[in-house]
């Protein structure tokens, strides 16, 4: 006997004890109301008419969307399906996608925040308003936090109110010794055309950032980000536009610590802004590298390119030259923003090198080339490229992530 009469000889399996606990675990977290998939899978009824997509999905490996070379365990939101996970869907699938007995689910999802109930809310103190079409700058609001001490947070969630226009949206904390954008207004929307970035330095910092399918960030007992006293919130959101008008206003929910936290995460962007990538060119090799002054740990890695990026790859350098692969995107994708978090943080001794390596394709052979003649340089638009792994780093919590940047003095 061959193929067909053994599959009929196995059971199918079922779509309520079997395909459901899969669907909870590995796909609602977008594939639910309100959240960033186009269909729910929530219910036999809804995922029933998507059988043959749900298998192929998962035999290509396109669903859950996930780009890093790695093997199984080692990054903690890796989401990807088990062989028998995969052999499940495939086999209800292809055997007619039968329901089985309801039952109720076993995964509730509590509707809006993920963090559970922030202790505060900080919401953008204006709407934007969201053209039906065209190319929206990027738009910025300062939000005083009003915080008078300095606030230990647990758990962050930026959540927009149009996620159909939000294609991603970052908050930054802006110390009150920061010069970044002081001449701007507070409370009012503004664009920075290019002038993003003028008198950003390293006391600014991305508190938080709501990504396409990414997770909310809720730190490990003991670690938390610092919000200093008297800062304010800078809200940076990229608007897309889809045919429909909307305005938007976006919040920050914040869990703060219970107790005085032991390790301070601190996140930093290693970028390179100085490139200049020829028309036509397939693999173009930008490298931005920073060394670290004082001993840390990488707890997530995120890279962030635009639609000529093809991979990226970051390693560690250590400073007897060995090395380290700590992420490997060989296939990069724009539209999926995912965070890269190892299982174990992984140690960087005093005086290693974090190396990004980031190859763009410029070529015509790159689908999403929006002008392979166009000779491209850094810019905030999708036309334009960035060369950037934000990465979140730990440090035990009297050291001030200056001791990250600054070299020791010598003789010390
Ligand atoms: C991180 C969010 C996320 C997760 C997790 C996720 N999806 Fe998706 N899925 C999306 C989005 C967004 C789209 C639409 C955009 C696209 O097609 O890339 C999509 C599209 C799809 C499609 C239709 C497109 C196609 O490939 O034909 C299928 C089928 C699908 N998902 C199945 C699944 C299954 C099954 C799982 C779990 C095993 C899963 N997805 C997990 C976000 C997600």
């Amino acid at each position: 006997m061959r193929g067909r009469p053994l599959a009929i000889l196995a059971a199918v399996p079922l779509f309520y004890p079997d395909v459901l606990p899969i669907l909870e675990r590995r796909c609602q977290s977008c594939h639910r109301a309100g959240e960033a998939a186009p269909m729910a899978l929530e219910t036999y009824e809804q995922a029933r008419p998507y059988a043959r997509a749900i298998r192929d999905a998962v035999l290509r490996h396109t669903m859950p969307p996930w780009f890093a070379r790695s093997e199984p365990g080692v990054f903690a939101n890796d989401p990807r399906l088990t062989a028998a996970e995969i052999s499940t869907l495939r086999q209800w699938a292809e055997g007619g996608a039968p329901a089985g007995r309801p039952t109720a689910p076993r995964r509730q999802w509590t509707e809006g925040w993920r963090i559970g109930t922030p202790d505060v809310v900080i919401e953008m103190s204006k709407a934007a308003q969201v053209p039906a079409e065209g190319e929206v700058e990027y738009q910025h609001v300062i939000v005083p936090s009003g915080f008078t001490e300095d606030m230990w947070v647990a758990a962050l969630e930026v959540r927009p109110d149009s996620r159909a226009h939000v294609h991603h949206a970052v908050v930054f904390v802006r110390p009150p010794k920061s010069v970044w954008l002081r001449a701007k207004p507070v409370d009012e929307l503004f664009t920075a055309k290019g002038q993003a970035l003028e008198g950003l330095s390293t006391l600014d910092e991305v508190i938080a950032a709501y990504l396409p399918g990414a997770e909310p960030h809720v730190f490990p007992p003991g670690h938390a980000k610092l919000i200093p006293a008297g800062s304010d919130l800078i809200f940076q959101i990229h608007y897309t536009t889809n045919g429909k008008a909307s305005t938007d206003r976006t919040r920050i929910g914040l869990v703060m610590a219970k107790e005085k936290p032991s390790v301070r995460v601190y996140s930093a962007a290693i970028a390179q802004g100085n490139f200049t990538i020829p028309p036509n060119a397939a693999a173009h090799r930008v490298e931005a590298s920073f060394t670290v002054h004082t001993a840390t740990e990488v707890y997530a890695l995120a890279p962030h390119m635009h639609l000529r990026g093809k991979s990226m790859r970051v390693r560690a350098v250590d400073a007897d030259e060995t090395e380290r692969l700590l992420l490997d995107v060989p296939r990069y994708d724009f539209y999926w923003q995912l965070v890269y978090r190892p299982v174990k943080p992984v140690p960087l001794p005093r005086g290693s090198r974090l190396v990004v390596e980031a190859v763009f394709d410029n070529s015509s052979a790159n689908p999403r080339n929006p002008d392979p003649l166009a000779t491209v340089r850094w810019g905030e638009q999708s036309r334009e490229e960035m060369a950037v792994c934000f990465i979140d780093f730990l440090l035990p919590v009297p050291i001030s992530p200056n001791e990250l940047f600054r070299a020791p003095r010598l003789g010390r």
